[in-house]
C-alpha cells in the first residue's frame, strides 16, 4: 500500500487528463458529497456534461459549492482536470480564505494507458488531440506544482501505485 496524507479538513485538488481516473479514484477513496465535480456542475446548468460552452457557469457553480463546504471545514475534493495554474490559484486562494490547506493528488499515467482507455470510453468521446494537449498541459502543470507549495502533493504514476493508495486524513 501507498499511504496518501492529505489534510481531513481543507481542500484536495485531483490533477489529471481526462481518462486518467479522477473520478473512479474520487469514488474509491471518498464519499460522493465530498467530491465537487466540473463535469457535474456542468451537467447541472447545461443538462449537458459535455458542454463546453457552459464552462464558465459549471466552475462559479463548483466554486461557490467549494466555497461553502470549506466554511463548514468540510473535506472537499475538486474533481476537474486542474491542469491549469489559474483555476488552482482560485481554488487554492478559496482555501486560504477559510484559514484551510490544499492538497493535490496528481494522475499521471502513461500516454498509451490513457489514449488506449479515452477510445474504449462509452460515456465521453475524447478526440486524440484533445488529449494529446492535455497530456501537454500536465507536463506543464507538473513542473508549476511543485512550485505552488502544497500541504501534501501526491504523484501516482502507474496503475499499480493507483490501486495501491490508501487515504489517510490527517486532522
Ligand atoms: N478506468 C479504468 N481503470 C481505472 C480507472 C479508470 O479502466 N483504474 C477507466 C474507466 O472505466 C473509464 C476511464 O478509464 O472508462 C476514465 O476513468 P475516469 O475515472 O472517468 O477518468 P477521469 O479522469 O474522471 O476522466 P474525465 O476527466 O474525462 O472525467
Ligand atoms: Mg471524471
Amino acid at each position: 500500500t501507498r499511504v496518501l496524507d492529505l489534510p481531513a479538513a481543507g481542500l484536495v485538488l485531483l490533477v489529471g487528463v481526462s481518462g486518467a481516473g479522477k473520478s473512479t479514484f474520487a469514488a474509491r477513496h471518498f464519499r460522493p458529497t465530498q467530491v465537487v465535480s466540473s463535469d457535474r456542475c456542468r451537467a447541472m446548468v447545461s443538462d449537458d456534461e459535455n458542454d463546453q460552452s457552459a464552462t464558465a457557469d459549471a466552475f462559479e457553480l463548483l466554486h461557490s459549492v467549494v466555497d461553502r463546504r470549506l466554511r463548514r471545514g468540510l473535506l472537499t475534493v475538486v474533481d476537474a482536470t486542474n491542469l491549469h495554474p489559474h483555476p488552482r490559484q482560485e481554488l487554492r486562494r478559496i482555501a486560504k480564505k477559510h484559514c484551510l490547506p490544499t492538497a493535490a493528488v496528481v494522475l499521471d499515467l502513461p500516454a498509451d494507458l490513457i489514449r488506449e482507455r479515452t477510445r474504449n470510453r462509452s460515456d465521453r468521446v475524447i478526440d486524440d488531440d484533445v488529449t494529446a494537449r492535455q497530456l501537454h498541459d500536465l507536463r506543464r502543470a507538473l513542473r508549476q506544482l511543485d512550485q505552488e507549495k502544497y500541504r501534501a502533493l501526491h504523484v501516482l504514476r502507474t496503475p499499480e501505485e493507483v490501486d495501491a493508495a490508501v487515504v489517510r486524513l490527517v486532522p
